[in-house]
């Protein structure tokens, strides 16, 4: 049984379609967010994935549901600087767990996806926006000192397409190199339930041996 944290897909290296510029479009969008602190965007898959990505997925029994865009003029940020959460997403009365996401980074950027044991710390549940960011949330941790590396599980290099696991606690550091903003592209899936384990085996035709 596969269960490690993450996997390399075998998929374009660039997800997006040229129909518009949706780099500088998800830009424009956050920057005129009306919440703080919050630094992506939702698009419909349909819309902004590239035919050979859609075609890929449509020979796989697995829904697409959003694309989220991330982005943000920070230029390093660092493993004390990024945030711990674990996904979550707002359906029937409650926050549920998101369990993967594949992401991309976009541009000249050395990203590291960690993930960490926040057993012994406390929750904070996120307080609701407007509907549209029911699709992604996070939950964070009450962890007043930088967090010590004794907490931290595993880290990787994000240096493809890479599935990777997001209802356990996990941040993004990252250093960018190029002249824009770093952006990077997560896709999710409608779960239905599904548990980790369960996704990783329906995604597996697409997964690296
Ligand atoms: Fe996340």
């Amino acid at each position: 049984m596969m269960s490690g944290l993450h996997y390399n897909l075998n998929l374009p290296l660039y997800p997006l379609n040229n129909s518009k510029n949706w780099t500088q479009l998800a830009h424009k969008k956050i920057d005129n967010m009306p919440f703080e602190g919050v630094s992506y965007v939702f698009f419909d898959p349909h819309e902004v994935l590239s035919g050979e990505v859609i075609r890929i997925f449509n020979t796989i029994d697995i829904k697409l549901k959003c694309v989220v865009v991330f982005s943000g003029s920070e230029k390093n940020k660092t493993r004390d600087d990024a945030k711990i959460h674990n996904d979550v997403w707002f359906d029937n009365g409650a926050w549920k767990n998101v369990c993967c996401g594949v992401t991309w980074e976009l541009g000249e950027c050395d990203a590291f996806f960690n993930w960490w044991d926040m057993s012994s710390f406390e929750k904070v549940i996120p307080v609701r926006y407007p509907t549209v960011y029911d699709n992604l949330r996070g939950v964070y941790y009450k962890n007043d000192k930088q967090i010590q590396a004794k907490y931290l599980i595993e880290s990787v290099h994000v240096t493809q397409p890479t599935l990777v696991r997001t209802d356990i606690p996990h941040s993004v550091n990252y250093k960018y190199y190029g002249d824009s903003q770093r952006t990077a592209v997560s896709l999710r899936f409608h779960e239905r339930n599904m548990s980790w384990v369960d996704l990783v085996s329906v995604l597996n035709p697409i997964i690296q041996k």
